[in-house]
């Protein structure tokens, strides 16, 4: 039987999910929820929306799970939504698409979404909040962090290092045993042969640092 399940989020990546679940997916979404200073209507999507204040008293944490589901806004605000969250009432699952391949002795935290024609390798590590889109092929013995985005089509070699809050773009390549740090974009269609440190944005074939993010 399906899970039901809450989803935190009503951004345009949940519809995104929502069109996995719709086409392949093993859970059943029945509300969704955000803080009630980001609600803008009562139903979204075919689905109510509710406060997260009132959720507990209408969705019991005993019979509903949660998945957050990001959407545009600044990663490192997503992250402290994470960290309020995580630690309860609700489960945060790690949604794979019975379309996805994975292997079994994949290792992840929570609140991961691989979505359908994924395909990981072997002997992989990932963190949590992760986000793998369609078609993404993500090489054998990968250990990667938290809060990465693989954008639909991109393709990685083995033994990929990474960090956190990194964004690998459409259909880009990425030779295996590379590492890439934090917080880097890597952008549509880019060859990477070489590391990537923290804070660059690469492009191009082969891909060339084109700008690094100012940080604290
Ligand atoms: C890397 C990226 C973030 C750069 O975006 P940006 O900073 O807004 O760049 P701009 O569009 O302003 O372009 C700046 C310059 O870089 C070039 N450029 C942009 N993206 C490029 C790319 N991926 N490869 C090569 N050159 C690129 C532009 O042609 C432009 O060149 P010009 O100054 O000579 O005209 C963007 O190209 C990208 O990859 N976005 C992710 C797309 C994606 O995966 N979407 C997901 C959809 S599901």
């Amino acid at each position: 039987m399906k899970k039901d399940l809450i989803i935190f989020g009503t951004a345009n990546m949940t519809q995104q999910f929502l069109s996995e679940v719709d086409r392949f997916g093993a859970v059943n979404p029945v509300v969704l929820t955000v803080d009630r200073q980001y609600i803008t209507a009562d139903r979204m999507y075919d689905l109510p929306v509710v406060p997260y204040d009132e959720l507990v008293d209408k969705y019991s944490p005993e019979q509903y799970d949660m998945l957050m589901v990001r959407g545009n806004g600044k990663p490192q605000v997503f992250q402290q939504l994470y960290e309020r969250l995580h630690d309860g009432p609700y489960k945060l699952i790690n949604y794979i698409s019975p379309r996805a391949f994975t292997d079994s002795d994949l290792v992840m935290g929570d609140n991961n979404i691989v979505y359908a024609g994924a395909d990981l390798g072997y002997g992989g590590v990932m963190g949590s909040c992760n986000v793998i889109r369609q078609q993404v092929y993500l090489g054998h013995e990968f250990n990667i962090g938290s809060f990465n985005t693989f954008r639909p089509g991109c393709k990685v070699g083995g033994m990929l290092r990474m960090g956190n809050h990194n964004e690998i773009s459409l259909a880009s390549a990425v030779r295996d045993g590379i590492t890439i740090g934090d917080e880097c974009v890597v952008g549509m269609g880019a060859v990477v042969v070489k590391n990537v440190d923290s804070y660059c944005t690469v492009m191009g074939v082969p891909a060339k640092v084109t700008s690094v993010k100012q940080h604290e």
